[in-house]
């Protein structure tokens, strides 16, 4: 299969790439060149920026026809102009078209279980371009424009959160690092804050399951939309704490649960300075870890084993240069003082 990954440099899109080439695929890759492609040698590697307006924009995919590819996987659409740009260029000649959307599109996720049919957000100024504030109702924008070009040859896929190595973002990787390397969050106590309760469930995807997915959904030319993360109700809080704790080892941190109310009032940040944390205080985002994917599971979404994604997320955050992450998690004086009180 000839197989157009749009990004495939990062994170979800470099595993995408690996996952195809392992089975054999032709890839070849479109992005801007800012991060240097892993393999200069197995991949074809366009350089252009997605949007039109932006110099030199899809000239590098404009004989795209040409090229025959079967598919493409959209790892970098954010704006639905740029996405209907690339979508309607590519139209002619490719199969199927996979878009990495996310669970955010939906506008109600204070309730637990929303499944495919749960209604997504909308714009209140269609032209907004501003990801920020937007991201969800921009991605369901975006999900209607490939539909637009594509029709029953579209494929949405709705990611939950994406975990596992070459995810920069300080959110899992922060557990992991916590527990089981420290020392790259400098010098830490031996206890480690945790929100409780321990039942707080959690819900992500490892990446290389995810783009496992992804690229078979394109081999079996499979249509429609999914949701994807872990099944609702496989992960808890307590469950990631004893993994951790099982794969740290004799050197693994003690630890120390506290109730929201008291994160809360030392001004932990949820989400970011412990991150995973949604506090029920702030029930709009109570059913964002509880989404149901069992759309997914039937198709072969697969969930491996958590310690196999602390293990790998592990060995990838002590390879990386470390310098630069982990500026707004929870600090090592104030988680002292909390674990201490
Ligand atoms: N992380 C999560 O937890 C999560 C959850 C739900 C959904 N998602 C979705 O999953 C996807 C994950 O993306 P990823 O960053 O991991 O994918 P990726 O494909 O590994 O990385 C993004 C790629 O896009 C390229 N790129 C960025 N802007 C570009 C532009 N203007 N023109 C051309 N190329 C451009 C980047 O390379 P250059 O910088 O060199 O251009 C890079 O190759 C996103 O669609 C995100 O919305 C993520």
């Amino acid at each position: 299969m000839r197989l157009l990954v749009l990004g495939g440099t990062r994170f979800l899109g470099r595993h995408v790439v690996e996952d195809a080439l392992r089975r054999g695929h032709a890839v070849t890759t479109f992005s801007r060149g800012r991060t240097v492609t892993p393999w200069p040698d197995r991949v074809l590697a366009l350089v252009g920026d997605r949007d039109p307006r932006v110099a030199p924009g899809l000239s590098a995919l404009a004989g795209a026809g040409t090229r025959g590819f079967d598919a493409v996987v959209d790892c970098s659409g954010y704006v639905p102009r740029v996405v209907d740009a690339s979508a309607s260029l590519l139209a002619q000649g490719v199969r199927r078209y996979v878009f990495v959307s996310s669970v955010s599109v939906y506008a109600d996720l204070s309730r637990a279980g929303a499944d495919e049919s749960a209604p997504v957000a909308t714009l209140a100024d269609p032209a907004t371009e501003d990801i920020l504030p937007h991201y969800g109702a921009l991605k369901a924008a975006c999900e209607a424009a490939v539909s637009r070009v594509y029709g029953g040859r579209t494929t949405i896929v709705r990611p939950g959160l994406i975990v596992g190595p070459f995810d920069a973002t300080d959110r899992f990787g922060y557990w992991v690092a916590r527990f089981v390397h420290p020392e790259l969050l400098g010098d830490r106590d031996a206890r480690a804050v945790v929100p409780a309760p321990p039942e707080r469930a959690l819900q992500f995807v490892d990446v290389r399951d995810l783009a496992a997915f992804l690229v078979e959904l394109v081999e079996r030319d499979v249509g429609g939309t999914f949701n994807a993360a872990s099944p609702q109700g496989r992960f808890t809080m307590g469950e990631l704490i004893a993994t951790l704790v099982d794969v740290a080892g004799a050197a693994a941190p003690a630890p120390v649960w506290l109730d929201e109310a008291r994160l809360a009032a030392a001004g932990v940040e949820p989400w970011v300075g412990l991150p995973l944390w949604l506090p029920a205080a702030e029930p709009d985002h109570a059913g964002m870890m509880v989404v149901n994917c069992a759309r997914a599971e039937a198709a072969g979404l697969a969930t491996r084993e958590l310690a196999d994604t602390v293990i790998a997320t592990a060995g990838w955050l002590a390879a990386r240069d470390n310098a630069g992450a982990w500026r707004h998690v929870l600090g090592a004086a104030l988680e002292r003082e909390l674990a201490s009180a």
